[in-house]
């Protein structure tokens, strides 16, 4: 295997107010909370004791390193999901590094993300502001970094639990449940909709950020897969 793999981020900040011009301090808050997801040193796991999710959760073995911050003013009040913002400041070495965009979206969205094998001139990841990071311009309950870290796990090429379907739609993932659709807030243990619990606590859910803490070992295998050599991210 690969081992630990590192993966180097651009940031680019679009701001059209102050609060929008979000601090180094945020940036490196979020990069903290991707490390510690990714390699599951997050302090708040509290899978279910007794319970067959109780040793589900997974060290994905991936970290990141932010190697460079873009800032750029911009009038513009709402970027939409089209990826208009990545075509007005593209991408920077998307073969090699993840690009972020830190930008309102509009709309209520937290973010939204490419997968893997898609146009370069749009890969990466967008976030609106108040839900990247753990400090500064932050919105509870999506305060705690876990939409950066919901939208890297679809750029390597995780679907969302549910499948995006029914009780009977695959994430193509065999140690997630299956489930109905997305779960909100923050579910109690058991939540049932598919005759098995969802795993309302995986981060490829909707729940609050509080609430969401884990991988499986099958969406690791899944992410890793398109990094390895021939993978449609083997150059990160
Ligand atoms: N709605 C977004 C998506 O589907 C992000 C959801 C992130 N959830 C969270 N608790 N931060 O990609
Ligand atoms: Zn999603
Ligand atoms: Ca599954």
């Amino acid at each position: 295997g690969l081992g630990v793999i590192n993966i180097p981020v651009y940031v680019h900040v679009v701001y059209s107010n102050a609060n929008q011009n979000i601090s180094n301090t945020q940036i490196a808050s979020q990069i903290s909370v991707l490390n510690e997801d990714f390699r599951k040193a997050n302090n708040d796991l509290n899978l279910p004791s007794g319970t067959t999710f109780a040793n589900d959760a997974t060290d994905v073995e991936i970290e990141f390193t932010l190697a460079n911050t873009f800032r750029y003013s911009n009038a513009r009040t709402s970027w939409g999901t089209n990826n208009a913002v990545k075509s007005a400041y593209p991408p920077v070495s998307p073969s090699t590094h993840l690009n972020i965009w830190v930008a309102e979206i509009g709309g209520g969205i937290l973010g939204y993300a490419q997968f893997p094998g898609g146009n370069s001139a749009t890969d990466g990841v967008v976030i609106s502001p108040q839900y990247f990071g753990t400090t500064g311009f932050v919105s509870a309950p999506f305060n705690k970094g876990r939409t950066a870290t919901h939208e890297v796990g679809h750029y390597l090429n995780l679907r969302h639990i549910w499948g995006d379907g029914r009780c009977r739609q695959d994430d193509f993932v065999a140690d997630t449940p299956s489930s109905d659709g997305p779960n909100y807030g923050c579910p109690s243990f058991p939540t049932v909709n598919c005759k098995t619990p969802d795993m309302t606590m995986n981060y490829m859910d909707y729940t609050n950020d509080a609430c969401m803490y884990m991988f499986t070992d099958g969406q690791r295998n899944r992410m890793r897969a398109i990094l390895n050599p021939g993978g449609a991210r083997a150059a990160l």
